[in-house]
C-alpha cells in the first residue's frame, strides 16, 4: 500500500470535513427533530450540545487521528496497550456501516426528487408521482439507493480527489443561497408566522429528557462525531494545520446550515398546512421520515414557473451532492480500517463494505420505518456512546497532556491559552458527565425504574 494520502491543501481538509458534516442531517433530520420535539426549545438545547459537547469532541477525534495516522481501530490500539481500547474503534465502524444503510436510502429519495421536479414542471404528473412515491415506492427506492451507493463506492475507490474538494467549495455557498432565497419567499406566505414563532420562541416547559437525548444525538449525527469519521479524516491531516481553528469552522458552518434549513422548513410546514396539506395528526407528525420530502416539493410547486422549476431541481441536486460528501465519509471509516488492519486494497475494501451495506439498505428501501429505528439506535444512542468512550479514552488513558502537545502543532501557544485549557477540562470532565447525565436520565425509563 502506498503511503497514506494527505489532503492537498489546508482548505481541502476543512472542506472535506464540512462536506462530511453538512448533509441530510442538517436538512432532513434537524428540521424533523425540531418539529417533533418542542420547536425552539429543541433548537436551544441543540446549540448547547453542538458547542459544549460536539466541538471539544471534534477536536479530540482529529487529534487522535493526526497523532496516530490510523483508522479508528488502529488508532486506539496505537495509543493504549489495553486490549479493550480498539473496541471503541470497532463500535464506530459498526455504527458507520449501519448509518450508511439508511442514509443511502434517504439520499436516494433526495436524488429521485430531482426527477420528480423535472417531470412535474414538464407536465408529466404521473411520472412525477412515481419519483415522489415513498412508502409504496419500494422498487424505485431500491434502485436509487443502489445507484447512490455505487457513486459513493466510486469516489471512495478513487480517494477523495481534488475534484470533490473543489466542488464542495462552490456547491455549499450555492446551497446556502437557495436556502436563503426560499426562506424569504416562505416568510411572505400565509401561515408562516405560526411556524416562525414555533421555531424562534422557546417554550422551555417542553424540555424533557427525551428532547435532550434527541438533541444530543442529532448534534453528534450532524457533526459526524462519535464513530471515528473525524479520526479517519484527521489521519490524513498535515501537522501544520490548526485543528482547533478548523474544528471551529466546521462546527459553525454545520450549525448555520442546519439553522437555515429549520428556518425554511418549519415555517414551510405551517404554510403547507394553511394550504390544506395534513402535517400533524393529533399533535404528532403524520410522517416523521418523509416530512421534509412532503413539504419541500409542495413549496417549489406553489412557487411555480421558472423559479419554482430552477429552485426545485437545483435544491434537490445540491442536497444530493451534500449527501454524497457525507456518505463518502461514512464509507471511508470501515474502508480505512480494512486497508490498514487487514491489508486489503482500497478498491476491494470499498466494494466489499459498500455491497454489504447496499444489501442491508434494500431492507430499508422497502420498509422506510427502519429509518427511524436505525437512526435512534445508531445515531441518537450509538454516536453519543462512542463519543463518551472517546472522551474518556483521551482524558484518562491517552491523557490530555499528550493531546495538548498535539494540539500545539499548527497552533503554537494554544496549550496555555484559555481555549486550550478549557478544552482539556471539557474533554476530561464536562463532556463525559453531560453525556452520562443525558444517558442515565433518558435511558432509565426505558430499562425500568426498578434499577433505581
Ligand atoms: N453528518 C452527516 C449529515 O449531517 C452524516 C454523517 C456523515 C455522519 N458522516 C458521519 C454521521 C459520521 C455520523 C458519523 O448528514
Amino acid at each position: 500500500m502506498a503511503a497514506r494520502g494527505n489532503w492537498n491543501t489546508k482548505l481541502g481538509f476543512v472542506l472535506a470535513a464540512a462536506g462530511s458534516a453538512v448533509g441530510l442531517g442538517n436538512i432532513w433530520a434537524f428540521p424533523t427533530n425540531v418539529a417533533q420535539n418542542g420547536g425552539a426549545a429543541f433548537v436551544v438545547i441543540y446549540i448547547l450540545c453542538c458547542f459544549l459537547v460536539g466541538y471539544p469532541l471534534m477536536v479530540a477525534e482529529l487529534l487522535i487521528g493526526r497523532r496516530t495516522g490510523k483508522n479508528p481501530v488502529g488508532a486506539f490500539r496505537a495509543l493504549s496497550r489495553n486490549p479493550l481500547a480498539p473496541l471503541i474503534g470497532f463500535w464506530g465502524v459498526l455504527c458507520g456501516v449501519m448509518i450508511l444503510t439508511f442514509y443511502v436510502v434517504l439520499a436516494g429519495l433526495t436524488a429521485a426528487y430531482i426527477f420528480e421536479e423535472i417531470c412535474y414542471f414538464a407536465g408529466y404528473s404521473d411520472l412525477a408521482n412515481f419519483f415522489a412515491a415513498t412508502g409504496d415506492g419500494g422498487h424505485k427506492n431500491a434502485v436509487f439507493s443502489i445507484f447512490f451507493m455505487a457513486m459513493t463506492i466510486l469516489i471512495v475507490v478513487g480517494g477523495v480527489s481534488g475534484g470533490i474538494e473543489r466542488a464542495t467549495k462552490t456547491l455549499m455557498p450555492m446551497l446556502i443561497v437557495i436556502l436563503v432565497l426560499m426562506i424569504v419567499y416562505v416568510v411572505f406566505q400565509p401561515g408562516s408566522g405560526d411556524g416562525l414563532r414555533e421555531y424562534l420562541r422557546p417554550d422551555f416547559s417542553r424540555v424533557d429528557t427525551n428532547l435532550v437525548l434527541s438533541a444530543m444525538g442529532q448534534a453528534f449525527f450532524s457533526l459526524s462525531l462519535g464513530m471515528g469519521a473525524l479520526i479517519t479524516y484527521g489521519s490524513y491531516l498535515r501537522r501544520d494545520q490548526n485543528i482547533a481553528g478548523a474544528a471551529a469552522y466546521v462546527t459553525v458552518a454545520d450549525f448555520s446550515i442546519a439553522f437555515l434549513a429549520g428556518l425554511l422548513i418549519i415555517p414551510a410546514m405551517y404554510v403547507a398546512q394553511a394550504q390544506g396539506i395534513e402535517i400533524f395528526d393529533g399533535g404528532t407528525l403524520k410522517s416523521s421520515t418523509t416530512l421534509v420530502f412532503d413539504v419541500l416539493p409542495n413549496l417549489f410547486h406553489s412557487l411555480g414557473g421558472l423559479f419554482g422549476f430552477l429552485g426545485g431541481v437545483l435544491f434537490f441536486l445540491l442536497l444530493s451532492i451534500a449527501a454524497l460528501t457525507s456518505t463518502i465519509s461514512l464509507l471511508e471509516v470501515p474502508v480505512s480500517y480494512l486497508i490498514d488492519e487487514h491489508s486489503v486494497s482500497r478498491r476491494k475494501a470499498a466494494l466489499a463494505i459498500g455491497s454489504v451495506a447496499a444489501l442491508f439498505s434494500l431492507v430499508v428501501a422497502y420498509d422506510l420505518s427502519w429509518v427511524d429505528t436505525l437512526f435512534n439506535i445508531f445515531g441518537t444512542i450509538g454516536l453519543p456512546l462512542g463519543g463518551l468512550m472517546i472522551c474518556l479514552f483521551l482524558g484518562w488513558v491517552w491523557k490530555t497532556e499528550q493531546a495538548l502537545a498535539e494540539l500545539e502543532e499548527g497552533a503554537p501557544g494554544i496549550r496555555n491559552s484559555v481555549l486550550g485549557r478549557s478544552w482539556a477540562v471539557f474533554v476530561r470532565y464536562i463532556c463525559p458527565v453531560l453525556i452520562l447525565i443525558v444517558f442515565v436520565t433518558s435511558v432509565r425509563p426505558l430499562i425500568g425504574l426498578w434499577v433505581w
